[in-house]
């Protein structure tokens, strides 16, 4: 690489950005967010050739480690409760990421800053990476898992089935609404700074405490372009920040991106932790343990509180709301028990819980087995084959009202004493 300043490489390539004096663009993406006043700079100062050689060197890596695992015989060593939940989240996670890279066009539109566009440009890159070496890992399991049924169709099943659809309106959301609501606040302040701690962090180290060393290589790959796009949310919240019309926009969008992402990331990341793991040693951190500590410690303590003190009214009920679906209302146990009910139309196998899972989680939620060991114990016999149906079929066996589905995030409401229920356009909805 030649010794040129990044720093004037950086001004040179913002002098490659112009508006266009013979028409006026037309305004595609909108948003109500105003950015005048804003300061423009990025602190970052990305530059694309100092990006390529790095992301090339990550690239080796993985696919020296894919070729490692085929080689090494992974495939025979993993833990198949494991790999069985990775056809489901392996069929929804490429989606959001590339729902990430349609996102960067709306922030590039909305936001008037060339030093930032450049940033922003190597963020959709970086996205469609991801997207496609999760495709691919998805079908290096295919190929070599003992069981690939459930790889195979995990496009067609994301599309069609019910666990999809949340994932769905997950990834949508990136992309749908007001510029600055999608693909700044909702995708990068909450969802990337905050979220992929346990998306991208804790759950690659389940994977390798249940003996898949290949997807922690990819996701951490994946996360480490994630500072990036760390820092360039931070430049735009700020450039937004300085402008008091934008308070209430950031007051409301604060409150939708993070409600929504607590809903759908706890519930799909808290299940494949808790539930899809063998790792029952007692000083492994429970899901609550780690969101402890990755989200409310680091991430609101740390990042969102701190920017207080620029005008920003940050939602203190909803996380210590979310904290305590978490902690005191089993949020994820209800979901866990949600998806194994609706095992005869899922397109992965949901193991059993045994003893040994019945202890460390009393051991990590005390009260665990009263509220719902006796529902993972007939969920065990019911799955001998001996010509009783499947336990969503079995009425009084299975003891257990299927939920509505809340309309705003698609997950059902298993808090079921906070349900809330409202007419809308002549329609029964009900909300979590
Ligand atoms: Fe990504
Ligand atoms: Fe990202």
């Amino acid at each position: 690489m030649s010794r040129t300043s990044i720093t004037k490489s950086h001004q040179k390539i913002q002098e490659l950005s112009w508006e266009p004096t013979f028409v006026s663009p037309v305004e595609k993406y909108a948003t109500d967010y105003t950015f005048e006043k804003a300061p423009k700079k990025d602190p970052l100062k990305q530059v694309l050739r100092s990006y390529f050689p790095m992301e090339e060197e990550k690239d080796n890596r993985v696919f020296g480690a894919m070729d490692g695992a085929i080689r090494g015989n992974m495939f025979r060593q993993v833990q198949e409760r494991w790999m069985e939940w990775q056809k489901l989240f392996l069929s929804i996670i490429p989606f959001p990421e590339i729902s990430a890279a349609r996102a960067m066009p709306l922030a590039i539109g909305a936001v008037p800053n060339p030093e930032l566009h450049n940033g922003l440009a190597i963020q959709m890159i970086d996205e469609v990476r991801h997207s496609t070496i999760q495709m691919n890992l998805k079908r290096l399991y295919m190929n070599h898992y003992i069981d690939p049924a459930g790889f195979d169709i995990s496009e067609k099943a994301f599309s069609n089935c019910y666990a999809g659809t949340i994932g769905r309106q997950f990834g949508e959301g990136f992309i749908t609404g007001d510029a600055i609501t999608a693909a700044n606040i909702y995708l990068t302040i909450v969802a990337e700074t905050a979220f992929t701690n346990v998306l991208f962090v804790a759950m690659p180290g389940e994977a390798a405490a249940n003996g898949d060393f290949l997807l922690p290589t990819v996701f951490h790959s994946v996360q480490s372009d994630e500072s990036r796009h760390i820092s360039n949310g931070y430049s735009i919240i700020l450039m937004a920040l300085s402008d008091e019309r934008n308070r209430e926009l950031l007051e409301r969008d604060l409150r939708y991106a993070w409600w929504n992402n607590h809903a759908v990331v706890d519930a799909a990341i808290g299940t494949f932790i808790e539930y899809g793991t063998k790792d029952r040693r007692k000083d492994r951190d429970s899901y609550a343990e780690m969101w402890r500590r990755w989200i409310y410690d680091d991430y609101y303590r740390s990042y969102l509180v701190p920017l207080e003190k620029y005008g920003l009214a940050v939602p203190h009920d909803l996380v210590e709301e979310s904290w305590n679906r978490i902690w005191n209302k089993g949020y994820v146990h209800e979901v866990a028990q949600f998806f194994s009910t609706g095992w005869p139309v899922n397109f992965w196998r949901i193991d059993a819980m045994d003893d040994n899972d019945f202890e460390w989680f009393e051991h990590k939620y005390p009260g665990w087995y009263d509220k719902y060991g006796k529902w993972w114990e007939r969920y065990s016999e019911l799955a001998v084959k001996n010509g009783h149906g499947p336990i969503t079929f079995e009425g009084d066996k299975a003891d257990y009202q299927y939920p509505h589905r809340c309309w705003s995030c698609m997950v059902p409401c298993l808090i079921r004493e906070d349900t809330i229920v409202d007419e809308v356009d002549g329609q029964i909805r009900t909300y979590c």
